[in-house]
């Protein structure tokens, strides 16, 4: 059996899709309900729901032998991880957006409101930049408004958060996708499931790709 952990919500569902297209689907997994476990003797794979920021903790334990995960959360927590595929799907671009008019004051410490406190760490140390980070947990959107904070690191997809605050990109510092991930010993134990897994999982997203 090969275990894997799927963001729950949107980007999950249509990441499972992809695993249908391949060859891997459990039917059970689109019905109405709050189970949590999918298991197909048939394919030989197992899915569970996990909330979107856990998948690389499941992973990297060995709970689950795949997963699926953001770009954003791997370069966030580093997990101990292998990372096989881009699914080229949950496109969107990590950012640091703040008021249009926005000037920066370089005699002091910026103040950066995020979620990702690694990566604005990392991003502002390359450019010399001193910060002070202040960690919040949702409507980042928020800190520059209420002048909390000088700037926010964020994701932006749409770009519609931004705007209808009146907020704007002002560096983009990676673009995101989801990607496929598995456990080092996993993928060292169940090589051959898992190399077939990735492989039908690949052609699927080239299918995407193409009918886009
Ligand atoms: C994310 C992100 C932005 C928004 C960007 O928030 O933190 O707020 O989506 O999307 P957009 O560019 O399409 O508007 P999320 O919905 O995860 O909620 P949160 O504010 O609780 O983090």
């Amino acid at each position: 059996m090969i275990n894997v952990a799927l963001p729950k919500g949107r980007l999950g569902e249509r990441v499972y899709g992809m695993f249908e297209r391949a060859g891997f689907g459990c039917p059970e997994i689109r019905k109405p309900g709050r189970k949590l476990i999918f298991e197909s003797q048939e394919t030989g794979v197992s899915f569970f729901w996990v909330k979107p920021s856990d998948v690389a903790i499941y992973v990297e334990r060995g709970a689950a032998d795949v997963g699926v995960a953001g770009k954003d959360i791997l370069l966030e927590y580093a997990p101990d991880v292998y990372e096989l595929l881009d699914l080229k799907t949950g496109c969107c671009r990590m950012c640091v957006a703040g008021r249009r008019d926005f000037r920066d004051d370089t005699t002091r410490p910026l103040r950066v409101a995020t979620k990702f406190p690694n990566i604005a760490r990392g991003y502002y140390s390359e450019l010399s930049r001193e910060i002070d980070v202040i960690k919040l947990n949702g409507s980042i959107e928020l800190a520059p408004l209420l002048g909390l904070s000088d700037v926010i690191v964020d994701i932006v997809e749409t770009g519609g958060t931004l705007r209808e605050n009146d907020l704007a990109t002002l560096e983009t510092i990676t673009q995101i996708s989801a990607r496929l991930i598995a456990n080092k010993v996993s993928y060292k134990f169940k090589n051959e499931e898992i190399t077939r897994l990735c492989r039908g999982i690949g052609e699927a997203v080239s299918q995407e790709a193409e009918e886009k």
